[in-house]
C-alpha cells in the first residue's frame, strides 16, 4: 500500500497534511482525502474484526456496505467516504458498543422539500433523467450521498465508449464526463445526503451525513438510480485484508491516490477486470495475471487486447480457491488457483501463484435496488428504475435509460414531449446493450499504392458494439460507423494520415503507419520518456521487434498523442 505520487492521466494534488489519532497512534492524512486512504497509506488496512476476531478491511469502498464503520470522534462513520478534514480521533467500534440514546426533541422542525420528481442518485442515469426533466421544466430534486456528482464515472480514468448521433461523451474520460453531466447549474442537487427510508405519503427521508441534519423530500414521482454493489464470490479467506473488490481498488487508486498492492492478481476477465488491471499498471503496480473461470474471455475484445498487449496473461478456465494470508493476517502473499470446468476445480490441478500482495475481484456487480423495492411499495406505478439499479451496463446505457425514465414520467404526467425523441432514446437504449458481435475477420487495409503514398491508419475494431467516437474524431470524414451492429469503415481516399483518430479511440484500437518513414503512431497512456526502446507486440502480447519512442505529445484534452516509433 502506498501513495501514488505521479500518474500519467491524473494530476496528483498537493494538499495540507492533517494529523489525527488512530488507536492512540499519530497518523497523517491529506486534507480532502478519506480516513481509509490515510490509514492504508500508513500501513493500517485493518479497520475492524469479525465476531470470531478475523481482521476486516474495506469491502465496497464507496459508502454502501458499512463494513468500514469506525468511531470517528465518537460518532460511527464510514471511513471510506469520511474525509480526514477536522477529525481528531479514529477508533475501532468496541464489540460491546452501543451508541448513547439521543434525547428526543419534539419541538424540532424538519425541512420538507416539495417537488414533482425525486431522483435518488447523481450518477449518469440520475443526471441524464434530470437533464430531460429540466428541458421540459419539470421540477425535480436529486439526492446523492457523495460529495460530488457523477457516481462511478468519478473513479474512471479511461475514455468511454458511447454510440452517439452528436458528439457528447464518447471518448471522454469518466471523471471528465462526471463534471459535465449536470451542466453548470447544480440547483436542486442535494449532495452528502443519504436516503434512509421512503415513508408513507411519498415522503423520502434523508440525512445529511456532514451536518447530521434530517430532512424530507415529498414528490409525486420517484426515479431510483442507486447504481450497483460489487459481487464477491466465495473462496477460502475471501475476507482477509489484501482481497479487495474492484470498486475498492478503483476508488482508492483513482480518487484517493492509494495503491493497495504492487503485485496484483485480478479475478474476472470482463470489462472491469481489464480496465482495473490496465489502470493498476498505469498507477505503477504489476498485474501478474487475470483469472477467468469461464472457458472464454468476456467483455469487449478491444479491452481484452489492451491488457494482453501489456503482457498480462489472461488465464481462462481457471478458478481462485484460496487467498494465502501473511503471518499477521494483514495482507496476502499468494493465491491457490486450479483449472476448472463449470466453475468446479479439477482435482490435482491446484497450484500457487505467489509473490502477490493484493487480489482484485472483478466478478461483476449486483443491482443496488433496495430503495427501488421500497419505492415500489410506496410510489406504486410512479417509481422508475434507471442505470445499474435495474440492469448492469455501460455508461451509455445508464445515460439512455435515465433519459427514457424521464420520458416515461412525462408520459404519465400527460406533459407535452416529442414522442419521436422518446422512441429514438428507447431504440438507442436497446442498441446500447447489445453484446459485441464479430463482424469482420480482418481490418480494412489500403491497397499497395495508397499505403506507400500517404500515412494511414488500421482500425483493429472487428466487433459491433455501442461505440463511435472514431467517427467524430476524423476531421476528414474518412471514418463511418452506421450502427451498433457494424464496425467502423475507413475510406482511404479521404484519409490523409493526420492521426487524430489514433488517440481518440477509447478502445486504443486505432494504429497509424507511415511506411515511407518507418513510423508507427500508437496511443500511449504511460509516463514514458522519448528515446526509450520499446517492444512492439501484437494483440496476444507476443513480441515482434524493438522500436524507439521518438516523440510523445500531450494533447489539449490531457490525452496523449501518438508516439512516433521509427
Ligand atoms: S488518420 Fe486522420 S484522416 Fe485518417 S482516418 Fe484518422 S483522423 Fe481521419
Ligand atoms: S475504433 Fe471506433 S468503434 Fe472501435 S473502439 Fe475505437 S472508437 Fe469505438
Ligand atoms: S461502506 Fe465503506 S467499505 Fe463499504
Amino acid at each position: 500500500m502506498f501513495k501514488i505520487e505521479k500518474h500519467p492521466i491524473l494530476e496528483v494534488p498537493k494538499t495540507e497534511i492533517i494529523e489525527f489519532l488512530f488507536e492512540g497512534k499519530k497518523i497523517e492524512g491529506e486534507k480532502g482525502f478519506t480516513i481509509a486512504a490515510a490509514l492504508h497509506q500508513a500501513g493500517h488496512p485493518v479497520h475492524s474484526h469479525s465476531l470470531d476476531n478475523r481482521n476486516r478491511s474495506l469491502e465496497c469502498g464507496i459508502g454502501k456496505c458499512g463494513a468500514c464503520e469506525m468511531l470517528v470522534d465518537g460518532i460511527i462513520s464510514r471511513i471510506c467516504i469520511t474525509k480526514v478534514d477536522n477529525i481528531k480521533e479514529v477508533r475501532e467500534i468496541p464489540v460491546d458498543y452501543s451508541p448513547a440514546a439521543l434525547p428526543v426533541n419534539k419541538d424540532i422542525s424538519y425541512n420538507v422539500f416539495n417537488t414533482e420528481v425525486a431522483i435518488i442518485g447523481a450518477g449518469p442515469a440520475g443526471l441524464a433523467a434530470r437533464e430531460v426533466l429540466n428541458q421540459h421544466e419539470v421540477p425535480n430534486i436529486v439526492i446523492d450521498n457523495n460529495d460530488k456528482i457523477g457516481g462511478q464515472f468519478l473513479m474512471q480514468t479511461h475514455q468511454f465508449f458511447f454510440f452517439e448521433k452528436e458528439k457528447k461523451f464518447g471518448g471522454m474520460r469518466g471523471f471528465d464526463i462526471a463534471g459535465t453531466l449536470a451542466g453548470d447549474d447544480h440547483t436542486g442537487i442535494f449532495l452528502n445526503s443519504t436516503v434512509w427510508d421512503i415513508l408513507e405519503g411519498n415522503r423520502i427521508a434523508v440525512k445529511n451525513i456532514l451536518t447530521n441534519e434530517i430532512y424530507f423530500v415529498d414528490a409525486k414521482y420517484l426515479i431510483v438510480a442507486t447504481g450497483a454493489v460489487p459481487f464477491m464470490p466465495a473462496f477460502e479467506n475471501d475476507d482477509v485484508p489484501g482481497v479487495y473488490t474492484a470498486a475498492v481498488v478503483q476508488k482508492m487508486m483513482n480518487n484517493e491516490f492509494t495503491l493497495l498492492g504492487q503485485r496484483v492478481l485480478t479475478v474476472g476477465a470482463g470489462n472491469i477486470g481489464y480496465l482495473t488491471s490496465y489502470q493498476l499498471m498505469q498507477a505503477g503496480a504489476k498485474v501478474v495475471a487475470i483469472l477467468e473461470a469461464m472457458p472464454r474471455e468476456g467483455g469487449f475484445p478491444v479491452q481484452a487486447n489492451r491488457v494482453r498487449r501489456l503482457g498480462i496473461p489472461v488465464l481462462t478456465s481457471t478458478i481462485l480457491l484460496k487467498a494465502i494470508p501473511n503471518k499477521d493476517n494483514t495482507g496476502i502473499t499468494g493465491a491457490v488457483v486450479a483449472d476448472c470446468v463449470d466453475f468446479q476445480a479439477v482435482p490435482g490441478t491446484e497450484r500457487i501463484i505467489d509473490n502477490i500482495d493484493a487480489i482484485n475481484i472483478c466478478t461483476g456487480l449486483v443491482q443496488d435496488d433496495q430503495l427501488l423495492a421500497k419505492g415500489k411499495e410506496i410510489f406504486g406505478r410512479n417509481v422508475f428504475g434507471a442505470g445499474d439499479a435495474i440492469r448492469i451496463g455501460e455508461g451509455t446505457s445508464a445515460v439512455l435509460r435515465g433519459k427514457q425514465a424521464a420520458f416515461e414520467i412525462l408520459d404519465e404526467m400527460g406533459a407535452k414531449f416529442s414522442y419521436d425523441d422518446f422512441l429514438s432514446v428507447s431504440k438507442e437504449y436497446i442498441d446500447s446493450q447489445q453484446h459485441p458481435v464479430r463482424v469482420r475477420e480482418d481490418v480494412y487495409r489500403p491497397d499497395e499504392t495508397r499505403s506507400v503514398t500517404k500515412p494511414f491508419v488500421l482500425i483493429d475494431c472487428l466487433y459491433g458494439f455501442a461505440c463511435n467516437p472514431c467517427e467524430f474524431a476524423c476531421p476528414h470524414d474518412a471514418i463511418h460507423k452506421t450502427s451498433t451492429s457494424t464496425v467502423p469503415h475507413i475510406d482511404f481516399d479521404k484519409c490523409i494520415g493526420c492521426m487524430e483518430c489514433v488517440y481518440q479511440c477509447p478502445g486504443l484500437a486505432i494504429f497509424g503507419y507511415n511506411l515511407k518513414k518507418d513510423w508507427l503512431f500508437l496511443p500511449i497512456e504511460y509516463e514514458i520518456s522519448e528515446g526509450t526502446k520499446v517492444f512492439l507486440v501484437d494483440n496476444t502480447g507476443k513480441n515482434w521487434e524493438m522500436g524507439l519512442l521518438k516523440n510523445t505529445e500531450k494533447e489539449k484534452q490531457d490525452r496523449y498523442s501518438p508516439g512516433k516509433i521509427p
